[in-house]
């Protein structure tokens, strides 16, 4: 089964010239990859230097959000999903735990993954409790924030979306710790079972369903194998080409 690695890159690296580098060692990654494929998303004021290159299957570009406004217009510092697409992304990120902290409500997800469709790009959309707690309350607003998510789709749509299950408290510099593979595997079933009851069996099962959240080298096969992930979610070690590589490793494998 082929899988999906995100490398989201959030507000790094610091200079073009940094940028350039990464995105070369990415690139040197992904030409050995046979049955993986790398989605980069960059900050959108270096995607169109770095997506200019050759397209290769292998490494792909997104964007790391895209805006609620449609069209053209007023609204200063936005950048709408058709300027990404033009610029060069293939897939947006939307709804990541770090934009739903600043107030992006599931309606503003919803919104932008229309727009986003309608401009040609691919979503993966993060999903993912604040809090776990004994009592499996926390499933309650998983399922809400996938309904919110797929307000208005259509079953095709769902042929352009990638679902990524981040636990909040597992993503980030502050994490205590990451999702155990048990659990995530648990949690996938849940989001497969969630999509069936909205859409069908079928399409439930075509979604990749992706791990984020404080993955490492050492923590990456647990997910892809005894988890059973589609793909991974990574932000800091995709910074990092070395501890890049070994995860990249574990996913051909
Ligand atoms: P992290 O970030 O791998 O640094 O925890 C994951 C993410 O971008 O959601």
């Amino acid at each position: 089964m082929k899988k999906i690695v995100v490398a989201n890159w959030k507000m790094n690296p610091e200079t073009m010239r940094e940028a350039k580098k990464l995105a070369l060692e990415t690139k040197k990654l992904a030409g050995k990859l046979r049955s993986t494929t790398i989605i980069a998303c960059v900050p959108n004021v270096f995607l169109t230097e770095l997506a200019s290159g050759r397209p290769s299957t292998r490494l792909l570009w997104g964007a790391q959000d895209v805006s609620g406004k449609e069209g053209t217009g007023a609204f200063t510092g936005e950048v709408s999903a058709k300027l990404l697409q033009y610029a060069g992304a293939q897939f947006a990120i939307i709804g990541h735990s770090e934009r739903r902290a600043l107030g992006e409500s599931d309606e503003v997800v919803n919104s932008k993954i229309k727009l986003a469709l309608a401009a040609r790009l691919r979503v993966i959309i993060c999903i993912g409790e604040s809090e776990r707690d004994e009592s499996g309350d926390y499933l309650r607003p998983l399922r809400e924030q996938l309904k919110q998510a797929f307000r208005g789709l259509a079953k095709n749509d769902l042929k352009k979306v990638i679902v990524a299950y981040e636990p909040v408290w597992a993503v980030g510099r502050e994490a205590t710790r990451s999702d155990t593979p048990a659990e995530f595997l648990h949690h996938a079933l849940f989001i497969r079972k969630t999509i069936s009851d909205l859409f069908d069996a079928k399409t439930a099962m075509q979604v990749p369903v992706l791990y984020g959240g404080s993955v490492d080298s050492k923590n990456a096969e647990g997910f892809l194998k005894e988890g059973r992930a589609d793909g991974l979610l990574i932000g800091r070690a995709s910074l990092k080409p070395e501890e890049f590589k070994k995860i990249l490793y574990v996913a051909e494998h």
